[in-house]
């Protein structure tokens, strides 16, 4: 399925208990995920760099922050209050925008293009589709508020191999044709097609689990094909660093430079 509208308060309600926490572990400029897979795949894909940006969904505030420091424009909106007042008291000295948005509210998008005056240059949308119970309004009216053909780049959790609730990690040794072994880490997937809501955590210790709705490949990129989108860039960067050194011994995303857990995508508008 693609929108789950009769999740939305309860996600939105979610996001505002775990706001605190979630700025906690972000800081002012993201975590390691943040840093070294959506920021660089983000800004790749966002080439030329724009003079105005509207970014949806942007929780502490850490990616508008980063666009600000280039010279952008950035106009930065997320459904929860919470999220608005972290990100505001982390960005003393930022001339960013702020704006309380439900994405999943037709209206409030349809007027974000009025009150912005002229269109903007782009749109940005990080690791959040997958928190968002509906993105057909989304997908309908982001054209009215971005210039003729501009891009609208977001990233999201790898809808293949689902990082977050249910997912199957496994570590296994291999002995090779050479009589050594070696340990490998992977992912087992055995429901990519259950598409479903699925509570979980985004972070270890959050106060309030939080629902994920796990779309596929086709369920995300057709509802944006079916509405004049193409898709003309894409990313699936993985960690090759080993992470941040929280996963040492474990099995974790991090001891797996073949998988990618994120996938960065860029859209324009062709209707
Ligand atoms: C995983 S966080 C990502 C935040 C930020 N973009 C980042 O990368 O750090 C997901 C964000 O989606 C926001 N969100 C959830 N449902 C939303 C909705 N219907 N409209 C707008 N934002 C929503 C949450 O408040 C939260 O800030």
């Amino acid at each position: 399925m693609v929108d789950y509208p009769d999740y939305n308060a309860d996600s939105v309600e979610a996001w505002e208990a775990n706001a605190e926490f979630w700025d906690e572990a972000q800081g002012d400029e993201g975590n390691h995920w943040q840093r070294t897979l959506v920021f660089p795949g983000t800004l790749e894909l966002l080439q030329p760099v724009p003079t105005t940006v509207l970014e949806l969904a942007c929780g502490n505030g850490n990616f508008a922050r980063q666009l600000s420091r280039l010279g952008i424009a950035v106009t930065a909106t997320d459904a929860s209050e919470a999220q608005l007042r972290g990100a505001r008291q982390r960005s003393d000295g930022y001339k960013i925008k702020w704006v309380r948005l439900d994405v999943t509210d037709r209206s409030a998008l349809a007027a974000l293009s009025g009150a912005a005056g002229a269109p903007f240059g782009a749109a940005v949308c990080n690791m959040a589709l997958m928190d968002i119970a509906e993105i057909t309004p989304l997908f309908d009216m982001l054209p009215l508020s971005l210039a003729d053909e501009a891009p609208f780049v977001f990233s999201v959790l790898h809808p293949v191999f689902r990082p977050g609730p249910q997912v199957r990690l496994f570590r296994e040794r291999i002995e090779t044709e050479h009589g050594q072994f070696i340990e490998e880490s992977g992912v087992k997937i055995s429901n990519y097609l259950d598409t479903r809501v699925n509570y979980g955590i985004a972070v270890k210790g959050q106060p309030s689990i939080q629902p994920y709705f796990d779309r596929t490949l086709t369920e995300l990129f057709s509802t944006a094909f079916d509405r004049g989108w193409v898709l003309d860039g894409i990313r699936e960067p993985s960690i090759t660093d080993g992470g941040d050194g929280d996963a040492e011994g474990r099995l974790s995303w991090d001891h797996m430079p073949n998988i990618p857990p994120v996938m960065v995508a860029r859209l324009r508008h062709r209707g």
